[in-house]
């Protein structure tokens, strides 16, 4: 009985607050904070129109729109753009950040140009960020770091961006999956990268990255693939490299690295499976530990 009542309560008051919304056409016009934003981004791209953004128009719901989901918790809210090799060209629209519970962005294998917006760093909740294969270009937004805190995955690989790698990436505690491979990117290694201790991938390779390469890389306890080939890195491979145990992948070939190569340098490296160390200026013998 008190559930009736209760239940009726509810009722009125749903066709109560139903009674104070807009009628008719214009309800549906009343676009989401959410909505607003992928409209932007579509406004945005080169063709607009064409190919998978075909679905994007207001005759059916944006959380229905190709490479759109939304939560199911929070209807309205889209939680994950996963728009890979969609053919998008165009830039990346500001507005994306405010799709405040979005936890996956995949705009990777596309024909985007510009810069990251900084905007991007307010997507709190952001777990995967992949931008990958695009024609990106300028510098990496420091934000980025400072405001993505739940980042797992970034990958800004096969792109142009230049300038130095920003010091903030190295405070995304649950970084695991790290790439910046193939851009222009110079300047030192940050040595504080050290501390992403949930790293499993590292990939620097093909830059312009100089300086030597830091120690406090071997302190990465689950790192098992390390790239930094195709650099412009100098001095020796720094000994506490060689005691990541975790690691299976390892290149550094095509820098201008020097010094001799320890006699007990594959002791500790149990799982490795690849390595490559071809083109720098290493000189000395062959570790016998490599057999
Ligand atoms: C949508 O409409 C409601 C009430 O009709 C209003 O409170 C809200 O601000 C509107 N949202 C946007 C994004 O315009
Ligand atoms: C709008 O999207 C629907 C699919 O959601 C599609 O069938 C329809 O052709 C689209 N309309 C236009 C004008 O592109
Ligand atoms: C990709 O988009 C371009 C225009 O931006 C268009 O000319 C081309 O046909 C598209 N390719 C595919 C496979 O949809
Ligand atoms: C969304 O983001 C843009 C740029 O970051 C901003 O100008 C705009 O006011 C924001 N809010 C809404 C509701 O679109
Ligand atoms: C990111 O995008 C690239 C290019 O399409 C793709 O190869 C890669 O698998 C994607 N995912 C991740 C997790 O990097
Ligand atoms: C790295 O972490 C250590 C603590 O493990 C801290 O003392 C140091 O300041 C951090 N380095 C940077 C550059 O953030
Ligand atoms: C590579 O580093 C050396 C110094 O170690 C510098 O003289 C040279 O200009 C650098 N080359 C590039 C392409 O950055
Ligand atoms: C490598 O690990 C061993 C044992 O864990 C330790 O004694 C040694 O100091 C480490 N070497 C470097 C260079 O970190
Ligand atoms: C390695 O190269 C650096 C300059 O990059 C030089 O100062 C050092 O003496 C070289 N060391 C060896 C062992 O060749």
């Amino acid at each position: 009985m008190q559930g009736a009542i209760a239940l009726l309560w509810f009722s009125l008051l749903c066709l109560c607050s139903h009674a104070w919304m807009p009628q008719g056409s214009s309800s549906s016009i009343n676009a989401t904070a959410d909505e607003l934003a992928l409209l932007n981004f579509k406004s945005m791209l080169s063709s607009p129109s064409d190919g998978l953004l075909a679905s994007w128009n207001t005759t059916s719901h944006f959380c229905s729109w190709a490479g759109v989901s939304c939560s199911r918790r929070h209807p309205e809210r889209v939680i994950s753009l996963l728009m890979n090799s969609f053919n998008l060209s165009g830039r990346i629209s500001p507005f994306l950040g405010n799709l405040s519970f979005l936890r996956e962005l995949d705009l990777g294998g596309n024909q985007l140009v510009g810069e990251i917006p900084a905007d991007l760093a307010r997507l709190i909740r952001l777990q995967a960020l992949n931008l990958s294969f695009n024609q990106l270009q300028g510098e990496i937004p420091t934000e980025i770091g400072l405001g993505l805190k739940n980042l797992i995955n970034l990958n800004l690989g096969s792109n142009s961006f230049s300038g130095e790698i920003p010091w903030s990436l190295a405070d995304l505690p649950l970084l695991k999956y790290f790439t910046l491979s193939n851009n222009r990117l110079s300047g030192e290694i940050p040595p504080n990268l050290g501390n992403l201790t949930n790293l499993k991938v590292l990939q620097l390779d093909l830059n312009t990255l100089s300086g030597t390469i830091p120690s406090s890389l071997g302190q990465l306890p689950s790192l098992s693939w390390l790239t930094l080939g195709a650099n412009n890195l100098s001095g020796p491979i720094p000994d506490s490299l060689w005691n990541i145990s975790t690691l299976t992948t390892y290149s550094v070939q095509q820098n201008m690295l020097n010094g001799s190569i320890p006699p007990d340098a594959f002791n500790n490296l149990p799982y490795l499976q690849s390595i490559y160390m071809d083109r720098n200026r290493f000189h000395g013998p062959i570790p016998r530990s490599i057999v």
